[in-house]
């Protein structure tokens, strides 16, 4: 149980909330069920009374006990008995003013803690190619056996997946050993330890702006400063060598954090051109790039660049098998140095003392035929994506779309911004998404919203459709684009 607000306190939060758009009473409801979603309000809150609520803003009573049963109507204020009603969320998707989604509760999906019937446009995730992740488990534990005499623990990784992946990256042009892999808990673990390992409070990271939200959230939990390069606009295509360089040389940065294939969120992929003129310039000023490289493998129009760690022996690479196989396998790497692959083996026993071993024999099957399942899963997106482009085209004009040249998602530019409302507004009409300021330094991006085509086109149906409702909302009450500025805190990928 939490704290409870004043009427004045709630009052500040509100704002101006009555603009005569709807009855009063759905208008102090709806506000309040934004600031609940919002987390300004934190769940578990008491209300003020009735009666002290409507003497502070100055409405009926009647007005209040409206919204307030409103509110408990939608799920989003418990009805306790001769208690001041608390904040809470529904127990099963709220469907809006139609009525409620009489759904199951939870989906079963794992780690996808969504209401069923909700469409989650905050993950831009797969789920696991065909039947490759369960043969590759079935295989993994009849090698198991061999290995049980040993610890278990080992902080660079067991030595088949090593190697395995040590021959990717030579099949790819890049000689590499095992010696300079260290296998850990997928990319987002990979950039922690690197972080540790390589950046203090007092040191600047470049990053590409807009870039990867758990990322950013990581390079600013070192305390670091964080250096943004902004991306062309949709129009220019690659990144802005220019002015990389000249921040490079100004800020001296002590790491850049890249993402050329395949950028999250654009989709674009860098020139060899531009790959070779980032690694010289990050030479110049003693940068260490960090290249990651979790979406190389989708790579949808067949586009041909080299490996970033091509170009220079200093790079240090990040890979997963998250989006090439499956997140649930939480198994990615680090390539490096011999000499960094031991400091950074040195870090992530700080973290943790190494990755669990079936899932890193089943691994190490997925890379050694890493290529299998990719030709179905490349062409499904495909179709994703074609479907994505030509209903945003149809359904929301306005919206600026840039097509990507691989990965995942749809960075597209709206012509208001209201990314933030939007995000607030959407799961009432059966959507997740992840707001445009989550990719950004500074809250910027308000004008923008990642859009992922993992989902079939049906159901992207579906999704454009909610998100064309929330749009008419929105502009049906542009107040809510000032009232809802705070990007929710929720789980991206
Ligand atoms: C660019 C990028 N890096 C890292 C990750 C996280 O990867 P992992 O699941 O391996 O931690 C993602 C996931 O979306 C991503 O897009």
């Amino acid at each position: 149980m939490s704290g409870s607000l004043t009427p004045t306190a709630l009052a500040r939060l509100l704002g101006q909330w009555h603009h005569g758009n709807a009855p009063a009473y759905r208008e102090l409801a709806d506000v309040v069920r934004l600031l609940v979603l919002d987390g300004r309000i934190p769940l578990g809150t008491a209300l003020p009374s009735e009666r002290t609520l409507s003497a502070t803003l100055a409405v009926s009573r009647t007005t209040v006990t409206a919204a307030y049963s409103s509110l408990r109507e939608q799920g989003f204020l418990s009805s306790g008995q001769g208690t001041r009603g608390r904040t809470c969320l529904p127990r099963t998707a709220y469907a809006g003013e139609k009525g409620r989604d009489s759904g199951a509760g939870l989906s079963g999906a794992p780690g996808l803690a969504v209401p069923d019937g909700v469409i989650d446009l905050a993950y831009a995730s797969l789920p696991a190619s065909g039947e490759a992740v369960h043969q590759a488990f079935a295989a993994a534990l009849t090698e198991l056996p061999a290995l049980l005499p040993g610890f278990g623990y080992d902080a660079l990784g067991v030595p088949g997946l090593r190697e395995a992946i040590a021959g990717h990256y030579s099949d790819a042009g890049v000689p590499t050993t095992a010696g300079q892999i260290l296998v850990t808990s997928g990319a987002q673990h990979a950039l922690n330890i690197v972080l540790r390992a390589l950046v203090g409070k007092q040191d600047k990271v470049l990053v590409e702006q807009p870039t990867y939200p758990n990322a950013l959230d990581a390079i600013r939990a070192t305390g670091c400063r964080v250096v943004p390069v902004p991306l062309p606009p949709a129009s220019e295509r690659g990144w802005d060598l220019d002015a990389t360089e000249s921040a490079l040389m100004q800020h001296r940065p002590r790491m850049a954090y890249t993402v050329p294939d395949f950028h999250n969120p654009t989709g674009r992929l860098m020139p060899d051109a531009q790959r070779r003129r980032l690694v010289r310039a990050a030479a110049v000023s003693g940068t260490v790039v960090v290249v990651d490289e979790t979406l190389r493998e989708l790579n949808l129009d067949g586009g041909t660049t080299a490996p970033l760690a091509s170009f220079s022996p200093a790079v240090v690479s990040i890979g997963s098998l998250s989006k090439s196989h499956w997140a649930g396998m939480r198994t990615g790497w680090i390539r490096a140095s011999e000499s960094l692959i031991q400091r950074f083996a040195a870090v992530r026993t700080t973290m943790d003392l190494g990755g669990p071993v079936v899932e890193q024999l089943a691994a190490a099957h997925l890379v050694r035929s890493l290529a299998d399942p990719l030709p179905a899963r490349l062409s499904a997106l495909r179709e994703n994506r074609a479907a994505l482009l030509e209903l945003l085209k149809v359904h929301l004009p306005r919206w600026e779309a840039e097509r990507p040249d691989g990965g995942l998602a749809v960075w597209c530019r709206l012509p208001y911004p209201g990314s933030t409302a939007l995000t607030v507004i959407a799961p009432e009409l059966g959507i997740r998404l992840a707001a445009g300021p989550r990719f950004g330094v500074g809250g910027v991006f308000e004008n923008f919203l990642r859009i992922p085509f993992t989902l079939p086109p049906d159901q992207l149906e579906t999704a454009v459709l909610a998100l064309r409702a929330a749009q008419d909302r929105l502009e049906a009450a542009p107040q809510l684009r000032r009232t809802l500025r705070d990007s929710p805190v929720a789980a991206i990928a």
